[in-house]
């Protein structure tokens, strides 16, 4: 990679606000068709879940967001969710990303960064803070 690339930000790489939207998309395709997560999002409105998690990716991977959603915490609190849905959401993530023209070294930044998260969404942390 030659050294401007490399200072790029991954939400450049990725396709900014185009790439991200498809990548949401094909993401929540994937999730949803997993029978163990699936339920989860039963009567959850998708539109505004996508939308939210555009916002949420693109801050994430230094786009020029600001994610005005609920911190990640509250929004997962009490929904019961194990370290193994996790895994399987994230596993997700990384097989949509192999759709993308991306090095395996960003898709594992990016999978780095998602995974900081998994105590604000598993259920043991529900009583952790806030
Ligand atoms: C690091 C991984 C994850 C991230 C970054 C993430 C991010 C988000 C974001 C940004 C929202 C929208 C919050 C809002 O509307 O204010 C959301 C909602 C939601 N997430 Fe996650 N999530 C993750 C993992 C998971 C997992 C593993 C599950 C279930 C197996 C899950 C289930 C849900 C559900 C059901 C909602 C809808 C909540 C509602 O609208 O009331 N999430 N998530």
């Amino acid at each position: 990679m030659s050294p401007a690339e490399s200072e790029t930000k991954l939400f450049v790489r990725i396709g900014g606000v185009h790439g991200l939207t498809s990548l949401v998309r094909q993401f929540y395709a994937r999730v949803l068709a997993d029978r163990a997560l699936r339920p989860y999002f039963k009567g959850v409105p998708l539109d505004k879940l996508y939308s939210m998690q555009l916002e949420f990716f693109s801050a994430a991977l230094d786009g020029p967001t600001v994610y005005s959603g609920r911190t990640l915490h509250y929004a997962h609190q009490g929904r019961g969710i194990s370290r193994e849905h996790f895994q399987g959401f994230v596993e997700h993530l990384f097989e949509t990303l192999k759709d993308y023209p991306l090095t395996d070294e960003d898709r594992y930044a990016v999978i780095a960064r998602i995974n900081t998260y998994v105590d604000d969404v598993v259920g043991s942390s529900a009583a952790a803070s806030d």
